[in-house]
């Protein structure tokens, strides 16, 4: 039954790319593949949200870069976290015939009237790292594995706690608490925030319930700890108000879960200015991070942010184009997964590619000597 399942799946897409594949050039737009063309002859759309956030800089560049080197031609386009503007972007791509879409959303559901022009022009969608949401104009999805995004964060927390050893495992000597923690969250807009917070909390939950770990503040909903758009003041802010209402009479804040680098260094900041640390063995909290953002890899050498989430966006670009060259020529796009992204209207084929926690005892063998950023960018914490 299982593997019927997803062999189902897979074969639903199938007929979902061939089918697109088959239309190409007959229908309303021009756009869509064509089999018979040469990469030369078609143009990848590519639609960012912001320049704002390093990794998504290092994405699109990645995406370009490779496509370029293939003979494709790109249209990408940056939208600055600002929806109309990445909807006008999209359908302007589409007006102009692209031969298939990569989407990095900002709200992955605001996009369903330009899904449905795509899908009415032939061109097939694939979703780039954040899923495109209530739409069934959806073809494919890559992306890391998310969940577990949240359960090494979570590991990382404790792991900063004295709770787990290097191993991941109970620690002999762990304090018996009750610690006390506070939670953050992404953009409630983006689901990947939700799947970063379930695997965190899964991974916590013990620790709840068994009093080792307490949220003072009691803001334990993802309602309550979401960031949105993932902003570094709006995560600053709320760590200064949790500071003042919750932490103003002696109490002692161990550690924080945060879901993205931007958001740590904003919060380290309203440590920092409160008085605490200003490095880890001076009493800084442990907080987590995501992304490997060159900022936080010099904090976690200069001992200040605890960890992070290295997802290497050359892959993710690469398994991107791979994903798109195979649409292209009518073929399935290789999935790892057929079953976790259920987009509210249907499960999306996905790729989900590996993650790697990085701590203050790997970041240099995982961060520099991979040669993924130089002894000097470390140093300075600049790119
Ligand atoms: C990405 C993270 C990123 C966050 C904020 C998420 O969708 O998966 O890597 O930190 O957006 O840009």
């Amino acid at each position: 039954m299982y593997n019927r399942r997803i062999f189902m799946l897979g074969a639903t897409a199938t007929a979902a790319a061939l089918g697109l594949a088959a239309c190409g050039g007959e229908g309303a737009g021009s756009g869509g593949p064509d089999t018979d063309a040469a990469p030369s002859d078609q143009t990848v759309g590519v639609a960012m949200p912001t320049q704002t956030y390093e990794r998504w800089v290092a994405d699109g560049n990645n995406i370009k870069k490779g496509l370029e080197d293939k003979g494709f031609k790109v249209d990408m386009q940056y939208a600055e976290d600002d929806i109309p503007t990445q909807q006008q972007q999209i359908d302007q791509m589409v007006n102009s015939g692209v031969s298939v879409l990569l989407i990095a959303s900002i709200d992955g559901a605001s996009l369903s009237s330009q899904l449905d022009a795509a899908a009415a022009a032939n061109i097939p969608v694939i979703a780039y790292d954040r899923l495109l949401t209530d739409s069934e104009n959806v073809d494919f999805y890559v992306t890391f594995d998310n969940y577990k995004v949240g359960v090494n964060q979570a590991n990382a927390l404790m792991f900063g706690l004295g709770l787990l050893d290097e191993k991941f495992e109970a620690a002999d000597d762990a304090p018996k608490g009750p610690l006390n923690v506070e939670l953050f969250a992404g953009s409630l807009d983006d689901n990947n925030a939700h799947l970063f917070w379930q695997g965190a909390i899964d991974t916590l939950q013990p620790y709840f319930d068994d009093g080792t770990l307490v949220v003072l503040s009691e803001q334990t909903d993802i309602e309550q700890a979401a960031t949105q758009r993932w902003e570094q003041e709006t995560a600053q802010k709320r760590m200064e108000n949790l500071l003042t209402t919750h932490y103003n009479g002696g109490e002692e804040l161990a550690g924080v879960l945060s879901p993205a680098d931007p958001l740590s260094r904003g919060i380290i900041n309203a440590l920092q200015n409160a008085g605490l640390g200003p490095t880890l063995e001076e009493g800084l909290p442990v907080v987590t991070g995501q992304d490997a953002e060159i900022a936080s890899i010099k904090l976690i050498a200069d001992g200040v942010q605890s960890s992070t989430i290295f997802k290497d966006t050359r892959t993710l670009a690469d398994q991107a184009i791979l994903s798109a060259e195979s649409i292209l020529k009518g073929e399935e796009p290789e999935a790892n997964d057929t079953e976790t992204y259920d987009n509210g209207v249907k499960v999306v084929p996905s790729y989900l590619l590996p993650i790697q926690m990085v701590l203050e005892n790997n970041y240099q063998e995982i961060m520099v000597d991979s040669g993924y950023y130089t002894p000097e960018q470390v140093e300075s914490g600049q790119l």
